[in-house]
């Protein structure tokens, strides 16, 4: 049977993604996760949702001996989507090796084995920080990067030419980068979602947590060039982006991509400052937030949104989630986690 492997299934995009090929497509699937920022609980969730089971293996990519040993026993894989990395922008400016480490030695590693065993079609879960401070916006896939703002940007940066020249150098591997903008919210269900496992670094779990008084909400700064002077960013619902994953793989074994390897930006193409984002939750939610006004944070960007029309013509991809169902499907899923305890 035609099987994909997820790499970093459990984790927040990986699982809603598990959910879609699950729902839309014949694959069988096979999830891989080391629970660094995860926990298997996601795996049960995905079934429930589902209504249909996969398999799974906890493996740590970096390790290249256990993972060659435990993936030579698949068949017949077709593709790898590949999600597992670390992703927070400060954590990564605080320690940037850690990044580098985990971040590249998994990548080089599943890529390695996509190599070995002739594996056809790769997805990479990219980032909208490798455009850095972009000088144009909305950016294009062709807009030029500029130097990362922070070190889990620059493992993004790195990733993709790494498996650009893998696609020069193997005439098998096909890939798809894609680049998420801000993926938040939950699944419409409000059975799964985001569900970090230390204090978040994301906006929106920690307004979330903030209106249940599990957390507090300081916004980096109002005092940008902004038409609010708060940062703006291009927020996506994280089943538009499980959707784009679903496509592109579809793109890539019919054999539609045009290149070896191609970038799509998956973002809303809406720009939405820190404070409109507040502002629609404490709509959605009918709850008023309390938040400061702090410093800047090391690492961001002023402003970033996706010119997103080459997912639209070449995936046929359309982003259906406004801003309040992403605020309101992440206030579901966090009124849903405090119901379970
Ligand atoms: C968003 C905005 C903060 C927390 C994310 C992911 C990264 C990548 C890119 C996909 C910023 C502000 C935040 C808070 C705040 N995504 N903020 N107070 O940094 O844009 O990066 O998208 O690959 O993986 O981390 O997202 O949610 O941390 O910040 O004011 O307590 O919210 O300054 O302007 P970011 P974020």
């Amino acid at each position: 049977m035609a099987t994909i492997i997820v790499t970093g299934g459990a984790g927040y995009i990986g699982s809603h993604t598990i959910i879609e090929l699950l729902t839309s497509t014949d694959f069988t699937v096979v999830s891989i996760d080391n629970f660094s920022n995860s926990t298997s609980r996601s795996y049960q969730r995905i079934k429930d949702i589902s209504g249909k089971s996969f398999d799974s293996l906890e493996l740590d990519l970096c390790n290249n001996k256990e993972l060659n040993a435990q993936l030579s026993k698949i068949t017949d894989i077709v593709g790898i989507i590949h999600f597992a990395a670390f992703k927070s922008v400060p954590e990564s400016v605080a320690d940037p090796l850690l990044y580098y480490n985990n971040n590249l030695n998994s990548l080089t590693n599943i890529l390695n084995f996509a190599k070995e065993k002739k594996i056809k079609n790769f997805i990479f879960s990219s980032s909208c920080s490798v455009y850095g401070n972009a000088d144009e916006l909305p950016v294009t896939e062709n807009t030029p990067l500029k130097a990362a703002e922070s070190p889990y940007g620059h493992t993004k940066q790195i990733g993709e030419e790494i498996i650009n020249f893998m696609c020069k150098a193997f005439p098998e591997l096909n890939a798809v980068l894609l680049r998420y903008f801000n993926p938040v919210g939950a699944h419409p269900s409000g059975k799964i979602g985001e569900f970090p496992l230390n204090r978040p670094n994301n906006l929106v779990p920690i307004i979330t947590q903030t209106a249940v008084g599990k957390n507090s909400l300081t916004v980096f700064g109002n005092d940008f060039d902004t038409r609010d002077g708060s940062c703006i960013r291009d927020y996506i619902h994280v089943s538009d982006i499980a959707d784009a994953h679903v496509k592109a793989l579809n793109y890539l074994i019919e054999n539609k991509n045009k290149k070896k390897s191609t970038v799509f930006n998956l973002g809303t193409g809406n720009g939405v400052s820190v404070l409109e984002a507040i502002r629609s939750f404490e709509k959605v939610s009918g709850k008023k937030l309390n938040y400061t006004i702090g410093s800047r944070r090391d690492g961001d960007v002023v402003a970033i949104y996706a010119n997103n029309n080459l997912a639209k013509t070449e995936l046929n991809w359309i982003p259906k989630f406004s801003l309040d169902d992403m605020m309101g499907s992440a206030w579901k899923w966090q009124q849903n986690l405090e119901a379970e305890k």
